[in-house]
């Protein structure tokens, strides 16, 4: 039985996706003040290692960050439901362009959708 993560190629497939995203949030008003890097790759890094050890790749997150607690890590952050759908509108636009079939690509946007949601913690 092979992970998600192999299936959907591996470290080169996960690259590829947090790249793209990263180029989106890069020109988005209400995402890139939110994000302190100058270049974001350190933003980028951490993005890529959790997805990767979510979907049954190596651990390099846990590692390097610990228990994700991805709620509480993202507190500090006013994330109100136009930050939810400017990121889910930068994740959309990165699955689009990365190569997935559609059985794993509904697998991979019903998880990123229901994680975004959760992510919520402002009110409107
Ligand atoms: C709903 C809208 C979201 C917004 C506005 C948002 C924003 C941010 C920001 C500003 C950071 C700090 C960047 C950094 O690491 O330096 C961050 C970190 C992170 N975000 Fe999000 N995020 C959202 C949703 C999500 C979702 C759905 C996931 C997972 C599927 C996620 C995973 C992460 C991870 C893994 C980190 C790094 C945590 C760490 O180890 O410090 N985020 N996010």
């Amino acid at each position: 039985m092979s992970t998600f993560y192999e299936k959907m190629g591996g470290e080169a497939f996960f690259a590829d996706l947090v790249s793209q995203f990263y180029a989106r949030v890069a020109t988005d008003p209400i995402l890139r003040p939110m994000y302190p890097d100058e270049d974001m790759k350190g933003a980028a890094q951490r993005l890529q290692w959790f997805l990767e050890q979510y979907w049954g790749g190596p651990t390099t997150y846990g590692d390097n960050r610990g228990h994700p607690r991805l709620r509480m890590r993202h507190a500090h952050f006013h994330i109100d439901t136009k930050a939810r759908d400017a990121w889910l509108a930068c994740m959309s636009a990165a699955v689009d362009g990365v190569d997935v079939n559609p059985v794993m690509r509904e697998e991979l946007w019903s998880y990123l959708e229901m994680a975004a949601n959760s992510m919520v913690n402002q009110p409107d």
